[in-house]
């Protein structure tokens, strides 16, 4: 029985491994996909016999009443819902975590039965949750689900949550098992497993020590630097790869433990393609943590979700401030973001209330819709969206902000116009890939610009419900002549003419913008020199899989270039190449595509790690004097030590002192190689004072973690 299991799924391996071409885009080209967030367990009952399995009885309520039960969705219930979602343009879908979640019923304050069906309890990483799938946590449903999802064009992205397993002070008490082996819980942690601090609190929220290793809402923290629990969650991330998943949106990666989780990243690009945004939570670019957000976001491998725009979209479609909120934090954000176009955009999620719970107008609805189709980033789209649902009891936030699907139309204008829009995303580069540019703004008109060497979309939002605008003095680099509404009328968007202008100014003659509306007038370039839109994943050592996306790459294989060193092409495509990071020196490379006859691209960024990454702690002892505002951190001689930078971003840090004067910091390191290192206080006024001596070196493991442990050098 188990041979024939190993057997099948030995073939089921293979078999996807050559059909693998088939699916199309790799998912390390995400910016091309409309990604659809799912609450599994309220999406849609597709199997009854798992809502109410014997080892978690009781947390199951048929009548849907209690919202913090489950409401028997599963996995089985996505997967017949797969043609509905492709019917949309939905392209990837964002499932609950899946993995064998907490068993036991934890009343609420008032003596409530509540339970984990969202998921972000888990006590085995390596099973699938009953309720989800069946009642002996096998794989036999999720396969299923991925492989129709696949079938269907959608990728697969699951809610991974690193940071934490079960609550600490009851029900399971942090039990983790290693499928179904027990490791250990929070209460006797023996071994080091789980980190023992008070929950996060107050100013916690904004000090980099105690968001990464204090307490997230009494859920046991896990040690990511211990051996165990890194090789533990590293390996549940692969045995999810193994099952096709094409991506991870991570949990609280605010609260994980930030250099650890570069290794995570690393580990998971190493093994294969994919795709990873995490949940970065702030309210604007003005939060304390902002540039930290950045900079893990542009050094980690892992984009995030956009917190900062959606604040502005809900201010701005929901409480109708002026849309110059939006337009500067996508200025903002493009100047900090090396990877902006990975950042995921979204309108409304499962921690807020729906847009339509703070205003009930759906012409508002399809506007934030539209904008972030259009705009710079992947959109994803909150489930039930399409259908209008919302539920406003006590405003409509968690959990009433997590119906039941209530019906699945295909014929509302938000599901069609969904649809219309992922189409464009494939066709037009300048969406997924394009700059952004504002052409035309007052507190109720926003136009804005996406371009793409040739390729034009221009898009203009009237969110004022009875004014229109007569629109003078707007530019556009769209073609001369008449430009109809792509979405012909379906939002009553309107044509526009463009007559002949330069530098890419085309005068628009003077139209009216109709009250609510959206319209989109764009253009795609025919034949062009190679132009590359996208690289995925961003860095990696040599050996690493790497795709890079853009238009006319032609069909016969060219060559792709790291700096002057030709890289092995895996696959090529007019679209896509897939190559082989090389063997080069580590840092940072301009790589460009050479088409078969001769013609250069433009470059795109990529660092060259210098081997896979291992999370190493670095402790220095006794590094003082710094005064408040100063900070240590690290600097050597490996692109993953910053290459002797001695800048805020180019260092690695700041290290965090919860001892003073002594600094620590966990950050991810070359396996196997002696590197060489220095630690730098850099002054609130940027003044950067080294420390005396000789370079520190250390030789990194091969696997598992690393410490250091070492004195500053007066
Ligand atoms: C953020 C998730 O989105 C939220 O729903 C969850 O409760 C916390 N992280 C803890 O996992
Ligand atoms: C950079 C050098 O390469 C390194 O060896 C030295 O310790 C620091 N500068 C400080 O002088
Ligand atoms: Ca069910």
């Amino acid at each position: 029985m188990r041979k024939l299991t190993l057997r099948l799924f030995a073939i089921a391996l293979l078999f996807s491994i050559l059909t693998y071409p088939l699916s199309g885009a790799l998912a390390s080209d995400f910016k091309r996909e409309i990604v659809y967030q799912i609450i599994t367990d309220r999406f849609f009952d597709g199997n009854t016999a798992n809502n109410n399995p014997s080892q978690s009885a009781g947390l199951y309520d048929a009548t849907k009443t209690n919202w913090r039960l489950y409401w028997g969705g599963d996995l089985q219930g996505i997967q017949q819902k797969m043609s509905y979602l492709a019917g949309m343009g939905v392209t990837a879908i964002w499932i609950s975590p899946p993995v064998d979640n907490l068993n036991t019923n934890i009343p609420d304050g008032g003596g409530n039965p509540t339970a984990s069906y969202h998921g972000y309890q888990g006590r085995d990483f390596k099973r699938i949750e009953e309720h989800f799938g069946n009642a002996s946590n096998t794989w036999t449903d999720f396969d299923a689900m991925v492989t129709a999802a696949h079938q269907n064009g959608i990728k697969v992205i699951i809610d991974f949550a690193p940071n934490h397993s079960t609550q600490d002070n009851a029900g399971e008490f942090g039990s983790l098992y290693d499928n179904g082996t027990f490791l250990g819980n929070y209460t006797n942690d023996s071994n080091g497993y789980f980190h023992h601090n008070p929950n996060i609190a107050g100013g916690g929220w904004d000090d980099r020590y105690q968001v990464q290793y204090y307490t997230l809402f009494d859920l046991a923290d896990v040690n990511q630097e211990h051996a165990t629990m890194d090789g533990y969650m590293k390996a549940a991330a692969q045995l999810f790869q193994q099952h096709g998943v094409d991506g991870f949106r991570i949990d609280a990666v605010k609260h994980v433990t930030w250099g650890w989780e570069y290794s995570f990243a690393n580990s998971i690009y190493t093994y294969g393609d994919s795709f990873l945004f995490g949940e970065w939570y702030q309210g604007n670019t003005s939060d304390p943590l902002y540039h930290d957000s950045y900079k893990f976001a542009n050094k980690s491998g892992i984009s995030l979700l956009d917190f900062p725009l959606n604040t502005a979209i809900r201010n701005v479609f929901g409480s109708n401030s002026n849309f110059s909120d939006i337009d500067s934090v996508i200025t903002a954000e493009g100047s900090n973001f090396t990877w902006k176009e990975d950042l995921v955009t979204f309108v409304d999620n499962h921690d807020m209330a729906r847009f339509l719970s703070i205003n009930n107008n759906n012409n508002r609805l399809h506007e934030a819709l539209s904008f972030i189709l259009t705009s710079r980033g992947i959109p994803c789209i909150y489930y039930g969206t399409e259908q209008y649902l919302h539920n406003d009891t006590g405003g409509g936030t968690d959990p009433y902000n997590r119906p039941m699907m209530p019906g699945f139309s295909t014929t509302t204008t938000a599901y069609t116009l969904t649809n219309r829009l992922s189409a464009l995303r494939r066709s037009n580069p300048a969406i997924p890939y394009g700059s952004m540019t504002q052409r035309w703004i007052n507190n109720d008109v926003y136009i804005y610009e996406r371009k793409f060497f040739g390729s034009v979309v221009l898009v203009a939002i009237n969110k004022n419900e009875t004014t229109g605008y007569s629109i003078s003095g707007l530019n556009t680099s769209l073609p001369v002549g008449t430009q109809s509404d792509y979405l012909t009328g379906l939002l009553g968007g309107v044509p526009i003419t463009v007559g002949s202008g330069s530098g890419g100014n085309n005068p628009v003659n003077t139209f009216t913008l109709p009250a609510h509306t959206v319209s989109v007038w764009q253009f795609t370039e025919g034949s062009a020199p190679p132009e590359i839109g996208s690289i995925g994943p961003t860095a990696g050592q040599s050996g690493v899989k790497t795709t890079i996306a853009g238009r006319n790459f032609g069909t016969t294989t060219g060559t792709v270039k790291f700096g002057t060193t030709t890289a092995t092409v895996n696959s090529w495509s007019p679209t896509q190449i897939v190559v082989t990071t090389p063997s080069v020196t580590n840092g940072n490379y301009n790589v460009t595509v050479t088409n078969s006859g001769g013609t250069v691209s433009n470059g795109i960024q990529y660092t060259v790690l210098t081997a896979k990454l291992i999370p190493v702690t670095f402790t220095v002892y006794n590094a003082t004097p710094t005064q408040t505002g100063d900070y240590i951190f690290l600097t050597g001689n490996t692109v993953e030590l910053g290459a002797w930078s001695t800048t805020w971003d180019g260092a690695v840090g700041p290290m965090l002192t919860p001892n003073y004067p002594n600094w620590f910091l966990n950050a991810s390191m070359p396996a196997g190689q002696t590197i060489q290192f220095k630690f730098i206080k850099i002054a609130a006024n940027g003044a950067v004072t080294w420390e005396n001596g000789a370079n520190h070196t250390y030789t990194v493991p091969t696997s598992g973690v690393g410490y250091v442990n070492v004195n500053w050098q007066y």
